[in-house]
């Protein structure tokens, strides 16, 4: 796209961002910042197209802890946490649902991936407590960089640096740098060192 159009794109994000960053404003004051963030998210994720991905950019980039440059948020993908940290050229595929996570720059989430805050939001050890009553943890998913998270997979524990997950699969254990994670729960498959130079055919 040319760098004038491009201009021209974030100027107008800028204006049309405005009322759902005052109406997070007021949401954060009257409901608390996670359930603003999540409100707000899901009306901004039904803009379509890619001026919708630049509209989003510019209103989690006032929300949002870290926002880094060139980052793409795709259609119907809402981040539920003021507290998220997205580094440079992070690209997030449509249908997403982000909890509290940290990704790492130049690092690929394909569509339908959830990252929620941990797997421990509810407590589970008190049979006489409903467990929607029960306190839970919630924790700060690392995401490395340069990783590639396929479609589908949900990831509940650290992925390191330069790794792949699997489509559809379900990430339980943390990932150690360069491995390739598949299944459920996830296991490795591969380390890209050892495939270094391979070609796909
Ligand atoms: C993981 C992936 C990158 C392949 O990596 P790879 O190192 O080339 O793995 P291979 O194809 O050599 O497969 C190795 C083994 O893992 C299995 N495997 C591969 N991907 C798997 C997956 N997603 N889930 C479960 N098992 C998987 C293979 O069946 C194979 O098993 P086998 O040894 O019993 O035959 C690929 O399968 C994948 O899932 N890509 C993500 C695609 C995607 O989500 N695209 C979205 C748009 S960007």
């Amino acid at each position: 796209m040319k760098k004038s159009v491009k201009v021209m794109i974030e100027l107008a994000a800028g204006v049309i961002i405005w009322p759902r960053w005052m109406m997070f404003k007021i949401y954060r004051r009257t409901m608390g910042e996670d359930r603003a963030c999540a409100a707000i998210g899901q009306r901004a994720s039904r803009w379509a197209g890619i001026q919708g991905e630049y509209f989003r950019r510019k209103l989690y980039g006032r929300i949002i802890q870290k926002m880094g440059s060139d980052v793409v948020i795709s259609f119907g993908t809402v981040l539920t946490k003021a507290t998220i940290e997205l580094g440079d050229r992070v690209y997030i595929g449509s249908y997403c649902l982000l909890g509290d996570v940290r990704v790492d720059r130049d690092t690929l989430i394909a569509d339908h991936v959830n990252i929620p805050s941990g797997g421990k939001q509810h407590g589970i050890s008190r049979l006489d407590v409903p467990m929607r009553e029960q306190a839970g943890e919630a924790r700060t998913i690392r995401v490395g960089e340069d990783c590639w998270i396929g479609s589908g997979s949900v990831v509940m524990a650290d992925v390191g640096n330069h790794c792949v997950v699997g489509a559809g699969s379900v990430v339980t254990r943390p990932v150690e740098d360069y491995k390739i994670v598949a299944g459920n729960p996830a296991r490795v498959i591969g380390d890209r060192r050892e495939k270094a130079g391979e070609m796909w055919v």
